[in-house]
């Protein structure tokens, strides 16, 4: 089944006004005439509005990292799912193991705030993955298992959702699980989304994140059941990024 890729940049805490990031990649994606695989940018919420600005007409997609469970209201510090489609935003990034970790999100939370997301017409990047120690004792299967059915929402199908498979010890460590390894997991984590949503599943794209880069890209791009790449360190220098998704095809 064909899967137009998706390679998606995770800019975490990272990025000001100043940078040229974002206008680099802009014109990169206008200098070619069409695209194999589609290309998100996820900066941080203060640069939302302004990278808008920059990539508009470039073809590239503009996301966010993170989103509450609310439309509005009394919650000092958050930002609404309303709020991100309103600054053109068409992606949000939930469920990273960094949120599951530094703010201590569970599967019910990201449950709801993928609910949300989708209400407000976004299109959700719902990450899971094992850690180092449940991996070594073997739970590495179970704990994806245990995410997906936890932590995805009604209503999903190949439009308004993507996984990102991101085992926790491979980001930012420069270390990968082996090919062999990488498509194991996204061949299960297929199976397991035919029994929540049926044949829909063969058209969700599944994303590998973790330590994705030039040199290692192209070969796990092209397993069977990778769909693209949710990319962070590596995203942030324009010719690696657009290095990494000229593999993708
Ligand atoms: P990394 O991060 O590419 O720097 O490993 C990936 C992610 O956390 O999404």
């Amino acid at each position: 089944m064909a899967r137009r890729p998706l390679i998606a940049g995770n800019w975490k805490m990272n990025g000001l006004l100043a940078d040229s990031l974002a206008g680099t990649l802009a014109n990169l994606m206008k200098s070619q005439q069409a695209w194999s695989f589609e290309m998100v940018v996820c900066p941080p919420f203060t640069l939302l509005h302004y990278l808008g600005t920059i990539i508009a007409g470039s073809g590239l997609a503009l996301g966010a990292q993170d989103c509450h469970t609310r439309g509005n209201g009394a919650h000092t510090g958050d930002i609404s799912p309303i709020m991100l489609k309103d600054v053109g935003c068409s992606y949000v990034i939930l469920g990273h193991s960094e949120r599951r970790t530094d703010h201590g999100e569970d599967d019910a939370l990201v449950r709801a705030k993928a609910t949300a997301a989708l209400e407000a017409g976004l299109k959700v990047i719902l990450c899971i993955g094992e850690t180092e120690a449940e991996r070594d004792s073997g739970k590495t299967l179970l704990v994806n298992q245990t995410q997906l059915r936890g932590s995805i929402p009604a209503g999903v199908h190949a439009t308004n959702l993507v996984i990102a498979y991101e085992p926790v010890w491979a980001i930012g460590t420069g270390r990968t699980p082996t090919n062999p390894e990488i498509q194991d997991i996204h061949a299960f984590i297929r199976k397991e989304l035919i029994t929540l949503i049926g044949a829909e599943a063969e058209r969700v794209r599944i994303l590998y994140g973790g330590s994705m880069k030039p040199g290692n890209a192209g070969e796990i791009l092209a397993l069977t059941d990778v769909d693209g790449g949710l990319i962070g360190g590596a995203s942030l220098k324009a010719e690696d990024f657009w290095a990494i998704a000229q593999q993708s095809a």
